[in-house]
């Protein structure tokens, strides 16, 4: 109880939240950044529908979910309704068409898990990664974005754990640690359940949005413009959201048994998942449902060595939150 009671005041300083939100605020893009990635996309759209008329170009990822840092590249995707068409055949033409308007370094990846086209912008710097019919990350990037807009504490929270998990190396799927997608996630099941609640739970409220994306219904509240101050019977500030977070996962997650899910805005059991032993390579050894494809687990990446690393990374963020006299320069030491 001590303890507590010595972090609770060292959280109720200033100084520390004002560190957090500086450095939020330092990793928040400018907006003429986002206005030649605007540019940028505008260029593409008029080039893709010379060559396809019919298809669609969405951004995705963290230049649209509003989790986007400064210098982040750019994520798009092509949609094409047609059935019939062949992906590698797609995306070499797409590479030819780009790589004849001048644009470098352009590959096409036709055997990577997921096939896209990267290319490099030479003016702007700008990098991009252009896939296809992959619409099921459309809709979760405006999920994302609408959880957003109910409370600032989220994007604050996401930044910050997104710039840890960068600086510590644990935010590389391709060595078993996780996706910025699977962090934000993390976050936003983390202030559902903060009580009182800083997010509600979208998808268990009235349906206003709903699609049918590769069999699956994706559906709802998405007016979050009415929800603004659902949050603010909570109080906590950043500091004390970053320290119970990692506390959370250094110390209370029940790595054993439960899956955390933000579609429910609660925690189900691995049991009830069927997610008890590995099938695969799927180990879920940390396991984090995705809100729409929900056989899908996002920890399953991580592997027997890959989940030490991961919590003794929480573990260290935990105690630094706890003893370190600078949190804010600590937490993000390069590992
Ligand atoms: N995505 C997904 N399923 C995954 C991983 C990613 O659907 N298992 C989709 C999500 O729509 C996500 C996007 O791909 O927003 C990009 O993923 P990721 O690179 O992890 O996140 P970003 O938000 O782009 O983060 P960063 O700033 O690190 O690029
Ligand atoms: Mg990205």
């Amino acid at each position: 109880r001590m303890l507590k009671r010595q972090m609770l005041c060292r959280l109720d300083i200033d100084w520390l939240n004002a560190a957090f939100l500086a450095i939020y605020e330092s990793l928040v893009p400018l907006e003429e950044e986002t206005a030649k990635q605007k540019q940028f996309f505008m260029l593409l759209e008029k080039l893709v529908s010379k060559e396809w008329p019919e298809a669609r170009l969405y951004l995705y990822g963290s230049c649209a979910n509003s989790f986007g840092v400064s210098k982040s590249d750019i994520d798009v995707c092509l949609a094409i309704e047609d059935a019939e068409i062949n992906k590698s055949e797609v995306l070499l033409k797409l590479a030819d068409i780009l790589q004849s308007d001048n644009f470098q370094n352009v590959q096409a990846l036709t055997r990577a898990r997921v096939p896209i086209v990267k290319l490099m912008e030479p003016v702007s710097g700008i990098s991009c990664d252009i896939c296809l019919n992959n619409v099921l990350a459309v809709v979760n990037t405006k999920l994302l974005r609408d959880y957003a807009q109910i409370d600032v504490r989220l994007r604050q929270l996401a930044f910050i754990v997104k710039h840890w998990a960068k600086s510590r190396g644990v935010n590389a799927t391709y060595q078993g640690t996780l996706s910025s997608y699977a962090y934000v996630l993390m976050c936003i099941h983390f202030l559902q359940q903060r009580r009182p609640a800083i997010l509600p739970c979208l998808q268990e409220m009235g349906t206003t949005y709903s699609i049918i994306v590769d069999d699956i219904q994706c559906a709802y509240f998405d007016q979050v413009e009415k929800l603004h101050g659902f949050g603010s019977r909570n109080k906590e500030t950043i500091a004390q959201l970053v320290w119970a977070f990692f506390n959370y996962w250094a110390y209370r997650h029940d790595y054993a048994n439960a899956v955390i899910s933000v579609r429910t805005g609660s925690i189900l059991s691995k049991r009830e998942k069927d997610w008890t032993r590995r099938i695969g390579n799927d180990r879920h050894l940390i396991c984090i449902e995705d809100p729409f494809e929900i056989s899908h687990d996002l920890g399953r990446v991580v592997d027997k060595f890959s989940i030490k690393v991961l919590r003794e990374e929480f573990e260290r963020a935990a105690d630094i939150m706890q003893y370190d006299p600078n949190p804010c320069v600590t937490l993000f030491e390069p590992y």
